[in-house]
C-alpha cells in the first residue's frame, strides 16, 4: 500500500478536495483506495456525507489501549474500490492524549500496517496544521502532496513544512518525497501565468505537471456530498484530477525517489553530484531553494548503490542529513543512496 499524506498547515488550499478527488480517481482507474479524515474538523467526512461509528479517532484510541479491533467494520465503502474512515472533534483531544507516548508519532503507521495487504493507495487528508497527527501521517507516508495556490502565504505555508521534514528526517531516518500540486489555477488571468512561471522555475520537478483549475463544479460536488466523478465527470475538474491520478500512478511506480536537503542560507547554488550524474556538474540536479534556508531535490533512482556529494558554491559537502557514508579517496566522505 503507497501511504500519500495531502499537506499544508494552510487551510482553504484544496488538501480535502484533492484527498477526496485523488481518491476517487485512483479507485477509478482500478486502484484499491483508502481515504482517512484526519481532520478533526472533519471536512471529508462532511464531503463524503459519511458518518460512521467507528472514526480514526476511535480506532487510534483503541489501538493504544492495545484493544482488538473489529477488522470488518473499519472503513465504509464510498463507491467501488473506495473506503474511507472518516473523522470527528475528538480527534483534538487524541493529540493532547498521545502527547507523552514514546511511541506517539507511531500510532497511525501502526494502525495502517495492519490494513496495508488490503488497499493499494491510502489518502490521508491532514488537518491544517503541524501538530501531532500530521506528524503522524508524514511519518506514516511514502509520498507527500502538499497543495498550494496563489496566495502568498500558503508558499509560507511550506516553508515551515520543509523544516518539520528535516526535523523528521533527522529523528527517525526517513522522510516521505515530497511533491507540490498547483491548485486553483485561473489561466485568464495574467498574474496567475507569471505566478505558475515563477513557481515552475523555483520548484523545478518537485512542482507536478498537473495543475487543478479553479472549476466550480468542484466546489458543488462537495456540497451535494458527492467527489467531482459521481457529480459531473465532463467537468474540467474531473479532467484535472484524472490527470492528477495519471501522474501519481506513474511518480509512485515506476521509480523510486531519493528526497535531498540542504540548510544554509549563504549558498548561491548547491548541486548533487554522484554516481547518477557521472560526477558532472548538472542543472538536472540543482537543489531547489524552497524555504528561506532550506534547498532540497527530488532524484528519481534505479534500484542501487549511489555515492554523492554537495557542491555549495565552491564548496564540496557531504550530505549533513545522511548518516550514510564511505570514505572518498580523498580523506573526506561522500554520502551514500541504496535503492533497493
Ligand atoms: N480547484 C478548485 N476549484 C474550485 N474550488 C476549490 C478548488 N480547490 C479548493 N476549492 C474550494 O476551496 C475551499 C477550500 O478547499 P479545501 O479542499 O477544503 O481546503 P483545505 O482542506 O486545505 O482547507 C473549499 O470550499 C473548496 O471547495
Ligand atoms: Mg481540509
Amino acid at each position: 500500500m503507497k501511504v500519500i499524506s495531502i499537506v499544508n498547515q494552510k487551510g482553504g488550499c484544496g488538501k480535502t478536495i484533492t484527498a477526496v478527488n485523488l481518491s476517487a480517481a485512483l479507485s477509478k482507474k482500478g486502484f484499491k483506495v483508502l481515504l482517512i479524515d484526519l481532520d478533526p474538523q472533519a471536512h471529508a467526512t462532511f464531503a463524503l456525507r459519511k458518518s460512521s461509528n467507528l472514526t480514526i479517532t476511535d480506532i487510534l484510541e483503541k489501538l493504544s489501549r492495545n484493544e482488538v479491533l473489529p477488522l470488518d467494520e473499519l472503513y465504509q465503502s464510498v463507491s467501488e474500490n473506495f473506503y474511507f474512515i472518516g473523522s470527528r472533534i475528538g480527534l483534538a483531544s487524541l493529540e493532547h492524549k498521545f502527547s507523552q507516548r514514546d511511541d506517539r508519532l507511531d500510532i497511525l503507521s501502526t494502525f495502517l500496517n495492519i490494513v496495508s495487504s488490503n488497499f493499494d493507495y491510502c489518502i490521508l487528508d491532514c488537518p491544517p496544521n503541524l501538530g501531532l497527527l500530521t506528524l503522524n501521517a508524514l511519518n506514516a507516508s511514502a509520498y507527500c502532496l502538499i497543495p498550494f495556490n496563489l496566495c502568498d502565504f500558503s508558499l509560507r505555508g511550506i516553508e515551515i513544512l520543509k523544516d518539520i521534514i528535516i526535523m523528521l528526517k533527522e529523528f527517525k531516518g526517513k522522510t516521505p518525497i515530497c511533491f507540490y500540486l498547483l491548485n486553483q489555477l485561473d489561466r485568464r488571468s495574467r498574474f496567475a501565468c507569471e505566478f505558475t512561471e515563477k513557481v515552475k522555475k523555483r520548484l523545478g520537478n518537485l512542482l507536478l505537471n498537473t495543475m487543478i483549475r479553479t472549476n466550480i463544479t468542484l466546489k458543488e460536488a462537495a456540497s451535494f456530498g458527492k467527489n467531482i466523478f459521481e457529480y459531473n465527470s465532463d467537468s474540467r475538474g474531473a479532467e484535472d484530477f484524472a490527470a492528477l491520478a495519471k501522474e501519481v500512478i506513474n511518480t509512485t511506480s515506476n521509480t523510486s525517489w531519493a528526497q535531498l536537503f540542504l540548510k544554509g542560507e549563504s549558498f548561491a547554488e548547491v548541486y548533487a553530484i554522484g554516481d547518477f550524474n557521472n560526477w558532472k556538474k548538472d542543472e538536472k540536479y540543482k537543489l531547489r531553494k524552497v524555504g528561506g534556508d532550506i534547498w532540497t531535490l527530488n532524484i528519481p533512482l534505479e534500484k542501487g548503490k549511489y555515492r554523492y556529494k554537495f557542491l555549495a558554491g565552491d564548496t564540496w559537502l557531504a550530505d549533513p542529513h545522511n548518516k550514510l557514508v564511505e570514505d572518498d579517496s580523498y580523506g573526506g566522505k561522500n554520502s551514500l543512496i541504496i535503492i533497493d
